[in-house]
């Protein structure tokens, strides 16, 4: 059925584990985003009937309920990191990405709250303690809500406020941390903010794409000079979403046209601006698109696909790590999963996504680790709760986490670093 060999070794110290964010699972959070769904939660509800076929709404009923879109405890990972981190380390995990919430540590414009870095202090000690090695991103994507104020990532004085509160950071926890993300999926940001505007601040607009597209290379830039100037050691890298695009006829001049500007905007031109500012890349993939022009996504029929019916390509995730190979950087894959509350599909998924990393590998492309996109069920964004990335389940109303049968058949795959 694989296109590659069964059973693949992966590179000595690969890093293995899953990924999760502040937001999406901490809970309690008062930031630019739970400010956002106190007033679009009911609109949202409303709108699922429009938005999802009928298969998921039959699935996924709570995608009509108002507080499917309210983030609010999540998954108290804020009270339960220790409960959550001997899980990973149980199956299998070397390594564990998770994000800081600038809120909490400078909830006032320029005041610091030392309590709360201590607590972000003790989350890397407890994954250190564990044997994981932790990836630690300074922005996935929520803002302060004084910082929201003044029109967050949109404004030009985003990179400074962002190179203050990294200062901050990194200064306080540097001593622990080798591997640092700046900032998450600034491609996501400006489609989905500023381009289709179905996120927080909806400002929907090329001009303000373009716009902010420019401050969040500037963003990255800096603060990898702010990092890099407290602790030379470490590594810095941006979290990067990469669709892997295909023209629907590969013979077609004008569609290998369109899709090299597809290419240029969402990964090389923003690798140009951030060149020379990256000690590692990353890749977070989720998406395959055939597309022709006038611009076009094209959906094909015999497509297999997840809860949110994201098509499931895993030879894409082998096509772009070809396309990094280039750049010479080491390559770590930050991001990768699927939305499966019934785990059909979960383990098939991630074995098929491995075995075109490690093909991949074979042909030179330094890749060195892979972090699963969940390690628990968590908040999705303007999506809510229904959808399940999680290698483990959560019940939003108790709590209670359950390991999923894929979870073991990956925490096999980490203990023995092969497929
Ligand atoms: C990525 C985001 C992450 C999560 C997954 C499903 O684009 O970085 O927070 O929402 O998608």
């Amino acid at each position: 059925m694989s296109e590659i060999e069964l059973k693949n070794k992966f590179p000595e110290d690969f890093l293995w584990g899953s990924a999760t964010s502040a937001h999406q699972v901490e809970g309690g959070n008062k930031n630019s985003w739970s400010e956002w769904e106190k007033k679009n939660a009911e609109r949202l509800a409303k709108e699922a009937g429009d938005k999802w076929k009928k298969w998921q709404q039959e699935k996924f009923p709570e995608m009509f309920e108002l507080e499917n879109y309210i983030s609010e405890k999540a998954c108290d990972h804020y009270n339960r990191y220790e409960e959550d981190f001997d899980i990973a380390k149980e199956l299998g995990h070397n390594a564990h990405r998770f994000s800081i919430e600038w809120s909490r540590i400078e909830p006032e414009e320029g005041k610091f709250d030392e309590k709360e870095i201590e607590h972000y202090r003790k989350v890397i000690l407890a994954l250190k303690k564990r044997g994981l090695e932790p990836m630690v991103t300074l922005w996935h994507w929520t803002n302060p809500v004084w910082l929201s104020k003044k029109g967050g990532e949109y404004n030009k004085k985003f990179p400074e406020h962002f190179s203050n509160y990294v200062k901050f950071v990194v200064a306080n926890l540097g001593d622990l941390v080798n591997f640092w993300i700046t900032i998450n999926e600034p491609m996501s940001v400006i489609a989905s903010s500023y381009i289709t505007g179905v996120w927080p601040p909806q400002k929907k607009s090329i001009l303000s794409a373009w716009r902010v597209y420019k401050i969040l290379a500037m963003t990255h830039n800096e603060a990898y000079n702010v990092i890099h100037n407290l602790n030379n050691d470490c590594k810095i890298g941006f979290a990067n979403i990469i669709t892997d695009f295909e023209a629907i006829n590969e013979k077609s001049k004008l569609n290998n046209f369109v899709l090299k500007v597809a290419n240029y905007f969402s990964r090389d031109k923003f690798l140009k601006m951030v060149s020379g500012k990256n000690d590692f890349l990353t890749v977070q993939y989720y998406f395959h698109k055939k597309i022709k022009l006038p611009v076009q996504i094209i959906k094909t029929n015999d497509r297999i696909v997840s809860d949110l019916e994201w098509e499931i390509y895993p030879k894409g995730i082998y096509r772009i790590l070809k396309d990094l190979k280039k750049y010479g950087l080491p390559i770590y894959i930050t991001e990768n999963g699927l939305a499966d509350a019934d785990d059909s599909r979960r383990e098939q998924f991630i074995k098929e996504h491995l075995r075109w990393v490690h093909k991949a590998i074979e042909e030179g492309v330094d890749v060195r680790g892979y972090f699963y996109w969940s390690l628990l069920d968590n908040f999705e964004w303007d999506k809510g709760y229904w959808p399940r990335f999680g290698l483990v389940e959560v019940d939003f109303k108790t709590q209670e986490r359950k390991i999923r049968p894929s979870a073991w058949k990956y925490a096999k795959i980490c203990k023995n670093n092969e497929i």
